[in-house]
This record gives C-alpha cells, structure tokens and sequence, in this order.
C-alpha cells in the first residue's frame, strides 16, 4: 500500500477503536443561554434551515474533512456520507485529496457527484503541500474530480510537527495561499484541524483574500494525540494533545472580522446545542467531523441518523430560546445568559 494511504487507514483505526482522541474539554458548555418559559411559537413552526456559497441547507451543518485513499473502506466512508449530505441536505467536505494526486487507486473515493448531486461539496489539500509538490494545477484537479463547489486548504502545524514523518516548513505560505485564492474560480476556505486560528492570522488570511475560514479550533478531536499513538517517540504527541485555541473563544475573538469573512465554527461541536451557541458566536456554518466516522463506516443510514439528531437537537434550541429562524439566533449575543471561562 502506497505510504499516504497506509497513513489514512491508520488515522482511520485510531479515531475509530481510540477511545481518548476526542478532547472532551466540552468548552461549549461553559457558555448558557437564556431558556424561553414562553417562547410564543410553535415548535412545528421553527425553521432551522440556511444557505451557504449559495446553497440551501436544512440546517447549518458540514460534515468535515475526514478521509479519502484507495482503499476499499475509505471508498464506502466517503459514499455513504455523499449520499447521506445528498439525502438530509447538508454539506459535506471529503479528506486530503493529496493522495489522488499520486496514486489514480484513490479516484474513486473522491468520484461523489452521482452520489451526490445537489449537495455543497467541498474538496481539501494541505497548505503545506504548496511548500513541497502542489501548485495550482493540482487544486484543479482535485476539484473537478469531486465537482466540487470549493476548496479546503488546511493548516495543520502541530499535526506536522509531532507526526514522524511530518512536512514541516510553514515558511512563506501566505502568499502561496494568496496566489491560490486569487486564481481559482472556485471559493477557497482556510481551515485548522483542531488546534484553531488566531486573529493574527485571520489578518493575514483576509489580506491573502480569504474570504471563508473554518475556526477549526481545540476541544473535539487531537490530532497531536491520534499521531502519539503513530509514533515512537508518543510523549510529544501527548504534551500538545491540549494545545490549541478552544473554539468558543476562537470564535469569539473573530469578533472584529465577522464581516469580512464568512465563518465555519469546528472542532468539538458535538450537539445541536454546540452548533446553536456558535451560530450565536457569528458562525455561520457548523462542522462535525469525528462523530460521523463510525456510522460512516458501517452504513449511510447510520449517518443519517446522526445528522438527523443534530437536527432536532438543533430545533429543539431554537425554540428554547424563542428563535424561529436562523436570523434570530445569528450573532446574537443577547441570548446569553453567562459564561465562565476560569
Ligand atoms: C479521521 C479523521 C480524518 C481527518 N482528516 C482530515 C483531512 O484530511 N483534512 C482536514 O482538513 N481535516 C481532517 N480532519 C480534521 C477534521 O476535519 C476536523 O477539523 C477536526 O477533526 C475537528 O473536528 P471534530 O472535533 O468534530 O472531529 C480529520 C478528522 C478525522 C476525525
């Protein structure tokens, strides 16, 4: 097996059988909304759903980046959850497309328009690649594979620097990233992997012409400890498995540049009541990633049965805070009741 796709199957073993990848520093519950004893609506009434880059959601969701290779199991993932996006109207992000590039065994994980033919794609390659072998030939061409209506570049530092045969040199990416956003017909989102972004560099980003970037930020999946578990030397991975800037606050501090840019909140968001507090936060596009992994492997209904939850969960906070649309609960601060962050 070709060495990236040997990676992603162990990424895939990890995540799944792991049962200490996920954070579960649970941030998001360090803030409370004001619960509606009479919130004057009805339930059946209230409208969770959305649009983004011009699509309509039934609700603001993105399963994110997770997987794509030649093998056969990560072929059914990303089936199963273009048909499950397709089928419950949300978007969906496939994983690194780098291994396409290099081995034509991965074409079919990524061949998911029939699957899916209305619903928000996203496509995904490293920044860091743009310092190695990528240019913005390659980013055409994972896109049209997909048919995708956008492109995930991610930066993944810390994922790099802990991982043994990581591609370290993040010198000189911004105007790599620039080069890339300004000359692709297709919008380009900017996105950590769980350890988040800073507003430093939102600036960078937004002066590179950035104009979607996903928080991406600490308190879901470490990426820092599923690569300890890869490695000889896991004490590195484990140090940093907490490093990053927990996605609430990241959010938070957005604040200045939320009319700027368009936001994914990410990282940690596991419930419909994650997902309501970063919208009120400025998102305005939640992802999940990790969660979906396991029913992904087994089937799309399961998958659907996950975001299906979401949904509901989602309602359900709306109607608690006496918000009917989405209108009502974007970047209203005034919903919250209190947060403690000490
Ligand atoms: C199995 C798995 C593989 C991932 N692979 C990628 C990837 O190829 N590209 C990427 O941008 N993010 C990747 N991610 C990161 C997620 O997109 C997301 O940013 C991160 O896991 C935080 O979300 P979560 O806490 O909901 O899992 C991966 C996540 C998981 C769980």
């Amino acid at each position: 097996m070709e060495p990236i796709n040997q990676r992603k199957m162990d990424h895939i073993h990890i995540v799944s059988e792991g049962g200490d990848i996920d954070r579960r520093r649970y941030y998001f519950d360090r803030i409370h909304l004001t619960h509606r004893a009479l919130p004057e609506l009805n339930l059946a009434e209230v409208d969770p759903s959305s649009k983004f880059m011009g699509k309509d959601l039934s609700f603001p969701l993105i399963i994110s980046s997770m997987t794509g290779g030649a093998d056969g199991e990560l072929v059914k993932i990303n089936r199963n959850l273009a048909l499950a996006a397709e089928a419950e109207g949300v978007a969906f992000a496939v994983g690194s497309q780098r291994v396409f590039l290099s081995d034509d065994a991965a074409r079919e994980s990524f061949e998911l328009r029939k699957y899916a033919p209305n619903a928000l794609l996203l496509g995904n390659l490293g920044a860091v690649q743009l310092n190695y072998e990528l240019g913005f030939a390659d980013c055409e061409a994972v896109l049209d594979i997909l048919g995708a209506d956008g492109l995930y570049l991610h930066l993944n530092p810390l994922q790099e620097a802990v991982q043994p045969e990581g591609d370290t040199d993040f010198s000189s990416l911004r105007s790599k990233i620039a080069v890339i956003v300004q000359t692709l017909k297709q919008p380009v989102v900017v996105k950590e992997v769980g350890a988040g972004i800073s507003p430093e560099d939102v600036e960078h980003l937004l002066a590179a012409g950035v104009k979607y970037i996903d928080i991406a930020g600490c308190g879901g999946t470490s990426w820092s400890r599923v690569e300890s578990h890869r490695s000889d030397e896991p004490e590195l991975g484990e140090l940093f498995s907490d490093w990053g800037i927990p996605t609430p606050l990241a959010l938070r501090a957005m604040k200045p540049y939320r009319h700027e840019m368009k936001m994914i909140a990410s990282g940690g968001v596991r419930s419909g009541i994650d997902m309501v507090k970063s919208m009120i936060l400025g998102a305005s596009l939640c992802g999940v990633a990790r969660p979906f992994l396991n029913p992904a492997r087994e089937s799309a209904d399961a998958v659907r049965e996950v975001i299906r939850r979401l949904r509901r969960e989602f309602t359900t906070t709306m109607f608690l805070l006496g918000a009917g649309r989405i209108d009502d609960i974007k970047e209203n601060e005034g919903l919250i009741l209190d947060e403690y962050w000490n």
